[in-house]
């Protein structure tokens, strides 16, 4: 029988899970699943721990998570067009879940497709190659719980080990010499750390804005963003400032590229990550930045050197759950012979074609419609249930509006679900003054 390897339960991994699911539900036979999960349960990212570092095995902790994280997009962008919200929670929420409410609905629609027997769970792949002779996969895992360590044949083997865990630390002169705590935005965990603190981040992305919010929401008493590119162009409060890059560190006094300096207590590196895969031998390795359209994936999924391999969710992210899912129900057809691929020269052509789209590409708002165009171009080929993905555009737009208008309230908006087009009630407590993050708290009615 076909054997897949799926290595990673986060959204991505429990996408392609759900995916063969859903074909087995319709009276197809699907091939032999083994789900490699470092972790203990699945979730992925949204899978919380305390721990930082190395976790109690030794292993890198993978999650970039902290307390008090609630989505930054609306729900009603990543909503799985198979199992909706108010199907999950049996009521209509609030457009901006915190963490724990969005783990909760992840995991139930892959609990609710019996799913679970296929996982292996405190097991981390370590290597995995591929015999030309054989035509399989030798995946080599280490069993956490008994420190075994095994290694099984696949036909075929599917990614998704998630790419924002293994964090970008670039140096600064004189870091070593820093009073303070630096950190990178992997190991941020409690906001009230940096309570009565002023704290210097690096870095103007998602990370950054959020970081940067969240300090302020519990009490730290200034935030300097430094950039390398451009400033953010939020409406911050008072006790904000923009700066260029840091060029140096003098114990507690930083001073940055246009020459003005300050003393701060804590530096936040919110510098991003590295797609890092070092169980992939290096044939099968994806190398890419942080990017819309990594190269050598046809369709973003397929790895054309061995199109046997499959990479779930590889790409910077405005969609996400359900442009995983679109790119699960995509693998899976190729495994399951539903598909067929083309020449590797013609696989070439086609990233090409979409990766010189991508450098034209001149704002967020032209890179959410590309993304919807890429999500749409993959549901066109399966039997992923359609769903409006201008829709989705239109609510990303709206989004960014409101982000520009006011960056420290723009969680208290409310959003159409584009799955059945109910309109999600405003939350109860504005952002600023909700300082319970439970899902308890969250889905009250008052
Ligand atoms: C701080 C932060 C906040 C975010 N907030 C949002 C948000 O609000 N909304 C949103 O839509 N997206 C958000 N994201 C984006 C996030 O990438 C996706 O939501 C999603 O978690 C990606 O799913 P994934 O399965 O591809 O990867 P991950 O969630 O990273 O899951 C990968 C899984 O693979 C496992 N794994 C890794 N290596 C191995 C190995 N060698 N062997 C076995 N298992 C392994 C990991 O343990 C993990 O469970 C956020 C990301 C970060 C970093
Ligand atoms: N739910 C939430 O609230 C939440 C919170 C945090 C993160 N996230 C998610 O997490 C993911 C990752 O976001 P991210 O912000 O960590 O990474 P990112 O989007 O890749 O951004 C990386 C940032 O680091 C900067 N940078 C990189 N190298 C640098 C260097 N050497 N010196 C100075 N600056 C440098 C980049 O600056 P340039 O612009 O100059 O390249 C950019 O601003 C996203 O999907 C995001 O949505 C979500």
């Amino acid at each position: 029988m076909t054997r897949v390897a799926i290595i990673g339960a986060g959204p991505s991994g429990t996408a392609q899970l759900r995916a063969f699911a859903s074909a087995a539900a319709k009276g197809a036979e699907i091939p032999e699943i083994v789900c490699y999960e470092k972790q203990d349960d699945w979730g992925g990212l949204w899978n919380y721990t305390w721990r930082t570092g190395l976790d109690e095995h030794g292993e890198p902790v993978h999650c970039s998570m902290y307390r008090y994280l609630w989505s930054n997009g609306p729900k009603e962008c990543l909503e799985f067009a198979d199992y909706t919200f108010e199907e999950h929670f049996g009521k209509l929420i609030a457009s901006y879940p915190p963490r724990a409410v969005l783990a909760d609905y992840i995991k139930g629609r892959v609990e609710k497709s019996g799913v679970r027997k296929f996982c292996k769970f405190n097991h981390a792949a370590h290597n995995v190659t591929y015999s030309d002779e054989t035509g399989m996969f030798s995946v080599t895992v280490r069993d956490l719980d008994n420190g075994e360590w095994n290694t099984e044949e696949f036909d075929y083997v599917v990614v998704a080990s998630g790419h924002f865990s293994i964090p970008n630390v670039p140096q600064f002169d004189g870091m070593e010499t820093f009073n303070g705590r630096v950190l990178h935005a992997h190991d941020f965990r409690d906001a009230r750390e940096f309570i009565d603190q002023d704290i210097l981040i690096i870095g103007t992305s998602y990370s950054a804005e959020d970081i940067a919010s969240q300090c302020h929401k519990y009490g730290c008493k200034s935030v300097t963003i430094s950039h390398r590119t451009s400033p953010t162009h939020f409406h911050w409060p008072d006790s904000f400032s923009e700066v260029p890059l840091l060029t140096n560190v003098n114990r507690k006094t930083v001073t940055f590229k246009d020459g003005t300096s300050k003393e701060v207590d804590a530096i936040i590196l919110c510098t991003g990550y590295l797609h890092h895969f070092p169980f992939m031998d290096n044939s099968l390795r994806l190398e890419t930045e942080n990017r819309l359209w990594p190269l050598n994936l046809y369709q973003g999924v397929v790895w054309e050197d061995n199109p046997k391999v499959f990479y779930i969710g590889m790409q910077d992210q405005f969609y996400t759950f359900n442009m995983f899912d679109a790119q699960a129900w995509y693998a899976r057809d190729v495994i399951m012979g539903r598909i067929q691929l083309p020449s590797k020269e013609e696989m070439q052509k086609d990233s090409a074609a979409w990766r010189a789209r991508e450098e034209t590409l001149e704002d967020d708002e032209q890179m959410i419609w590309f993304q919807g165009d890429y999500t749409q171009a993959l549901i066109d080929q399966t039997d992923y249930p359609s769903f409006d993905i201008e829709g989705v555009n239109k609510t990303f737009m709206e989004w960014e509006h409101h982000k520009h208008e006011d960056i420290m309230g723009f969680r208290n908006n409310a959003y159409r679900s584009l799955i059945t087009g109910n309109q999600s009630p405003v939350h109860h407590t504005p952002w600023m003054d909700a300082m319970d993050d439970s899902m308890e708290s969250y889905l009250q009615d008052s």
